[in-house]
């Protein structure tokens, strides 16, 4: 075990599986037999997943499920979520169906602007940087045209190219900050092959300049930023007070103002903003792992945008305002609907026919309404019944599989805890009373 592995990844699939045994598993094939029953039985299928990843050695299943009844801009929508969190699809159901009643969601664009960095240092004069960067920015532009072509084609590319001096945050930091429009791709790629071409010809550049009265600059890296403040999507709902109706014994206009109240604490307070955005985050990751997208680069940013002004706050806002409920959001949400896992898993593309093969922008906008209904059911819950009454009621389910309940056990209990919060113990008490008769 304190042996390192040679050559890992050029083993066999199944060599990677017996070096695993052995090494981790004392030559115990439990280990392998978990891992090969989870091997899809189509070949051609398990190869496409294998290539996903380097040294794969099985798959791991999340749950795919649907919420139905989302009425959005007018719409019925069906949408798919991948999430383990067993009473996230249920909530998002539930959350669909109120506002069913009461108008929908709807979303508005406001913009879909990315950006990236080729990061620099220079030590000379800030004149001549600027003196450079004239000198050489024709070139620069002039050398990406042909990655830009397809997509200029499309309506997007690179949209605006400039010198940021940044020296005041750090002695010697420049950067060419560019802003892209990549329509229905998330982009990355190209971006990326962008920002590298545009650090290409900077060098070049630099060579040619005779103004530098140091070292030239140096490029340090380029990369596209996961930060999207201009990529963002607005979705809200909207139904007059009287609308809402009596919600688990609490009055109407009861629940707007504890709802309202319970946004605010989460505006001011990053430790509650944190688990009312973590809230929002069920909804909107379930729908990115759904449609193959990237959930690292979506979290990322949207927690970076939940402390623009330098505290962590809620994403969402409420209020009510001449008898009416406002909830609503401003999520930055960089998505592709075409290429990267999108186009390749059978899951994500059956996830964009769901959703009638979206454009980047509309699923966007479904995106944004999963994660404002997702944070509105939990709101729901906190401020009238608790947030335990639903969730165990979904988790117990696990617990009966914990415990070792058989299927007519966990049809007694399931019923017997049907009007009560099940715990573990209380759960393990009722089946060993039940296992004595
Ligand atoms: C649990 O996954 C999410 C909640 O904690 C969100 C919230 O507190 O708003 C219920």
């Amino acid at each position: 075990m304190n042996v390192p592995v040679i050559g890992f990844s050029k083993l066999s699939k199944t060599e990677k599986v017996n070096w695993l045994v052995t090494a981790y598993f004392n030559g115990d094939t439990t280990a392998s037999d978990i891992i090969t029953r989870y091997w899809n039985d189509d070949k051609k299928l398990q190869e496409l997943h294998d290539g996903f990843s380097e040294n794969t050695i099985t798959n791991y299943y999340f749950p795919f499920g649907l919420a139905p009844n989302f009425l959005i801009d007018d719409k019925l929508v069906t949408i798919p979520m991948a999430i383990e969190e067993s009473s996230v699809v249920a909530a998002a159901s539930k959350a669909a169906k109120f506002w069913l009643e009461r108008g929908g969601f709807k979303t508005q664009i406001k913009s879909t602007i990315k950006s990236g960095q080729v990061h620099l240092m220079y030590h000379g004069l800030n004149s001549e940087m600027e003196a450079f960067y004239a000198f050489a920015k024709a070139d620069l532009l002039q050398s990406i045209q042909s990655i830009n072509a397809s997509m200029k084609k499309r309506g997007g590319g690179l949209q605006s190219l400039e010198l940021v001096n940044k020296t005041e945050n750090l002695d010697g930091y420049y950067q060419l900050h560019a802003t892209f429009e990549t329509k229905d791709a998330m982009g990355a790629n190209f971006i990326n092959t962008t920002l590298e071409q545009l650090a290409t010809t900077f060098r070049e550049k630099a060579t040619e300049f005779k103004g530098f009265s140091s070292d030239a600059p140096e490029v340090i890296m380029s990369i596209l930023s996961n930060y999207v403040p201009q990529c963002v999507v607005n979705v809200s709902v909207s139904c007059k007070i009287d609308e809402i109706g009596t919600i688990n014994g609490v009055s109407g206009a009861d629940f707007a103002r504890k709802f309202t109240r319970a946004v605010d604490i989460a505006t001011v307070e990053p430790y509650r903003a944190v688990t009312h955005n973590k809230g929002i985050m069920n909804g909107i990751d379930a729908v990115v792992i759904a449609t193959g997208n990237d959930f690292r680069a979506v979290e990322a940013g949207v927690h970076a945008y939940a402390s623009r002004d330098g505290q962590y706050r809620s994403l969402t806002r409420a209020r009510v305002e001449n008898d009416t409920f406002t909830f609503e959001a401003d999520f930055p949400l960089a998505l592709g609907t075409v290429g990267g896992l999108t186009s390749l898993h059978p899951l994500s593309k059956l996830a964009m026919r769901i959703l009638g093969n979206p454009s980047a922008e509309d699923l966007m906008k479904v995106t944004a309404v999963c994660g404002l209904a997702q944070n509105f059911a939990a709101l729901h819950s906190l401020v009238t019944t608790g947030i335990q009454a639903g969730h165990m009621k979904m988790h117990i389910v696990n617990m009966l599989e914990q415990i070792g309940a058989n299927d007519a056990e966990k049809a007694q209990l399931k019923q017997a805890f049907q009007d009560k919060t099940p715990s573990f113990s209380a759960l393990r008490e009722t089946l060993d009373g039940m296992r004595k008769k």
